[in-house]
């Protein structure tokens, strides 16, 4: 069992209400480790009027893993400081380049793998002298490499298959982008590596996901492709991602927002940031066996108390207890298990 803190950063919205349960859920499968809790975003800008204070930025630093609800808030729509900046502040801050995000269901399974601190969403942008509004995508080589190995890395440990993803019949990121994928290819003769435009993956992650295995591309289309692929595969309410670096604390977060249309009514479904808990376990821990035991608890909790956005009545909390119902590690109920010594209560 790894030592020191994890980091819950509830978030915004539905963020306080689906974090509750995951805090829940650590406390039976991580007890040694303090979970400490600070705020970002909305609740962070209202408390400090930053949506990044400090304080949360060196916790997260000094963390073994983060653990992190959605941020974003009507309320600051039309402001310039704003909740989703102390969002990407974090990213970058934790340099979490490598950001996963699995779309698992009936047939289906691919692995998302984008580029998390780079181009749009990072580069320079502002307004002119003449009223015209800009924004800049950039990416270095270096950047582009260090996620395209890790997306061939993973190809070879699954299916051996990688489809990178660009828009390089137009751009000239992309084709830079295409480039590096084709110089890295040489040193993985055993993944299959394809190109495919961005529109036309839309379209096939739509009609045909069964055909990907790993899918590598740049930070925002794996922004829109991701949501796309949760669609497919049960909604976001299911869908979760872990933001990982080369060797400091990973993030792990769902995909999902701060859903304002549901929040503070009990409907969230608290599965996307459960299975970003168990993938904290997995990467952020070491602790795969807890993990799996988390997985498989999630499904039978889904299978017998299913919220509204998958076709049930339950509430989040409903779930959720369902859930810790079903968490067994070693053959044994989790709330009887001390991961400390493996003494059981
Ligand atoms: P959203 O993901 O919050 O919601 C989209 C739809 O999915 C809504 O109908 C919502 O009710 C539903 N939904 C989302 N999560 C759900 C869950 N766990 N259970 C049941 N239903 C769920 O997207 P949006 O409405 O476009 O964005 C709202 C805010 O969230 C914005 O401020 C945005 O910037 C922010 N956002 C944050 C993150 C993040 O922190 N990682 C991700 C996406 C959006
Ligand atoms: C996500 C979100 C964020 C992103 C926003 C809130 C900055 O949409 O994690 O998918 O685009 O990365
Ligand atoms: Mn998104």
């Amino acid at each position: 069992m790894p030592t020191g803190s994890i980091v819950l950063l509830p978030g915004d919205g539905i963020g306080p209400e689906v974090a509750a349960e995951a805090r829940l859920v650590l406390e039976l499968l991580a007890p040694e480790l303090e979970l400490v809790e600070y705020p970002i975003g909305g609740a962070a800008i209202r408390a400090t009027g930053r949506p990044l204070p400090d304080e949360t930025r060196d916790a997260c630093l000094a963390a073994v893993a983060v653990l992190k609800g959605p941020v974003g808030d009507p309320e600051f729509d039309a402001a310039d400081v704003r909740p989703e900046q102390g969002l990407l502040a974090l990213r970058a801050a934790l340099d979490t380049y490598a950001n996963r995000r699995p779309a698992v269901a009936d047939g289906v399974d691919v692995l998302i793998v984008r580029e998390l601190v780079g181009g749009l969403y990072f580069g320079a942008s502002g307004v002119r002298d003449d009223g015209t509004v800009f924004d800049t995508c950039e990416y270095h080589p270096r950047q582009v490499e260090r996620i395209v190995r890790r997306a061939f890395r993973l190809a070879a440990s699954r299916r051996g298959r990688l489809t990178s993803v660009d828009k390089a019949n137009v751009l000239e990121t992309s084709r830079l982008w295409r480039r590096i994928v084709d110089e890295v290819a040489v040193e993985y003769p055993g993944v299959r590596v394809e190109h495919m435009l961005v529109d036309n993956a839309a379209m096939q992650i739509a009609t045909s996901a069964e055909r990907f295995d790993v899918l590598v591309t740049e930070n925002m289309f794996g922004d829109i492709l991701s949501d796309l692929a949760a669609a497919v595969t049960g909604g976001l309410g299911l869908a979760p991602s872990a933001s990982l670096s080369d060797g400091g604390p990973g993030i792990f977060e769902p995909v999902h927002g701060s859903a304002p249309d549901i929040a503070g009514r009990g409907l969230a479904n608290p599965t996307a940031m459960l299975r970003s808990t168990a993938l904290l376990l997995e990467h952020g821990l070491g602790l795969p066996e807890e993990a799996q035991a988390l997985s498989r608890a999630i499904e039978a909790g889904l299978a017998s108390t299913p919220t509204a956005d998958v076709g049930g009545h339950a509430t989040t909390s409903e779930l959720g207890t369902a859930i810790r119902g079903q968490l067994v590690v070693d053959g044994y109920p989790a709330d009887t298990y001390r991961a400390s010594d493996g003494a059981r209560a």
